[in-house]
């Protein structure tokens, strides 16, 4: 055994020490009790619809749907062109820019793992992927397609016929057809084999040490206490909090938009954080730009705290653990594949 090995050994056997009944009660959901942790943070397959379930067929139509321009109103956009695989299936900008450059409110959410979720959108608004996939192709300022063009086209290209037949027998190439194979795509953008989840699955080297003490401090309701809200195994509670970011509220209210609640007031969406070190900038706003930033962000407690969660206090970290987490997140990321773009059917 080299040293290295040796000092990875080491962390594996303190990881047992730290999440041990004495340190932190094995019944908070939050922490994982020695020998559970795949059972708080593991993924699974990502739950499928009865009505949906994945087949070649409509994953291959969805794709091609998913990368086709046509389904734009101008020819020049597709759901990749902001959900773009080179940028984790996100598009690095500040907040999106839709049809014809016009600069969007919020920023472009990645749709890796959105399949393990049950909100969609930054106020929660969609409660499916098949509810969300027909919004951005009508929105005028995202891809504005005239929908009965849209559906008229892909009735008419005998290369459509044929996929839509394959995927869907019986059932009319329409809206929910258009929707469901869409989702079927998104489904199998999964991020689940990052040096975490090795990890989780017992391999005690996949972890450095310091991406070991990240994970500590993550998890630690005393310091990082970033599981408050980014638990389970997708790191999300699929719950809405105001995290104080400077400005929520005035003008984009969040989740308030949707439920009338005084606590949804600038309240978001609880992002994954799977694959987060490739799609900077970071929240809805795309204010933080790295992952450092987002960390200062937390430390400080937020900077509007005029409606902000209780679970947002400003945090006492050394500037060992806030790298330390910064490691941790880093540590999220799966393997990236090369993603073979699809040829457009005719
Ligand atoms: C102009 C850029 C743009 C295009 C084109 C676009 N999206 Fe999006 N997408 C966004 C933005 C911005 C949001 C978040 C909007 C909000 O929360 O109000 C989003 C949200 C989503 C979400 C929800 C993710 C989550 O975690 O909540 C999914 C899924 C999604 N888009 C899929 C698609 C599909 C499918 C297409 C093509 C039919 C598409 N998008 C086209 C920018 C875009
Ligand atoms: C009170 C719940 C809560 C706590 C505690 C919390 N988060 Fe978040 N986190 C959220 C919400 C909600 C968002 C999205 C907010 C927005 O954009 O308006 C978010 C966004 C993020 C993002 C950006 C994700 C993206 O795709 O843009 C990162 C990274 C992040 N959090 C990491 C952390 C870390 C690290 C901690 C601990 C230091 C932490 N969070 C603590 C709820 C929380």
């Amino acid at each position: 055994m080299t040293t290295l090995h040796r000092s990875f050994a080491a962390a594996a056997v303190a990881a047992a020490v730290v999440f041990g009944p004495a340190a932190i009660e094995a019944a908070d959901p939050r922490v994982p009790a020695p020998g559970q942790a795949e059972v708080q943070w593991k993924l699974g397959e990502p739950p499928m619809p009865a009505d949906n379930a994945s087949t070649p067929q409509r994953v291959a139509l969805g794709k091609a749907l998913f990368f086709d321009p046509r389904l734009s109103g101008n020819g020049a956009s597709s759901c990749a062109t902001c959900h773009n695989p080179s940028l984790g299936w996100s598009d690095g900008q500040k907040t999106a820019v839709g049809f014809n450059g016009a600069v969007l409110g919020r920023a472009t959410p990645t749709i890796v793992n959105a399949a393990y979720n049950t909100q969609f959108m930054w106020d929660g608004r969609k409660k499916s992927l098949e509810d969300q996939a027909l919004g951005p192709m009508q929105a005028p300022d995202e891809m504005n397609a005239d929908f009965a063009k849209v559906l008229a086209l892909l009735n008419t290209l005998p290369g459509y016929k044929a996929q839509f037949a394959a995927a869907y027998p019986g059932e009319p190439v329409g809206e929910e057809t258009l929707a469901k194979a869409l989702a079927a795509f998104e489904r199998t953008v999964v991020s689940r084999d990052s040096p975490f989840d090795r990890w989780l699955a017992g391999d005690t080297r996949a972890l450095t040490p310091q991406q070991h003490r990240g994970f500590q401090v993550f998890a630690d309701p005393a310091r990082g206490n970033c599981a408050a809200c980014h638990n389970g195994p997708n790191l999300t509670d699929n719950g809405f909090h105001n995290i104080g970011l400077a400005g929520t509220g005035t003008p984009d209210l969040g989740r308030f938009n949707i439920r009338k609640v005084a606590a949804m007031k600038g309240a978001f969406k609880t992002p994954t954080l799977r694959d987060i070190e490739l799609t900077a900038p970071y929240f809805h706003d795309g204010s933080a730009a790295t992952l450092r930033e987002v960390v200062d962000h937390y430390v400080r407690g937020g900077d509007d705290r005029g409606n902000v969660s209780a679970d947002m206090r400003p945090l006492k970290l050394s500037e060992q653990e806030k790298d330390d987490l910064v490691a941790f997140m880093r540590a999220l990321t799966g393997p990236r594949v090369a993603i073979d773009l699809p040829i457009l059917p005719q």
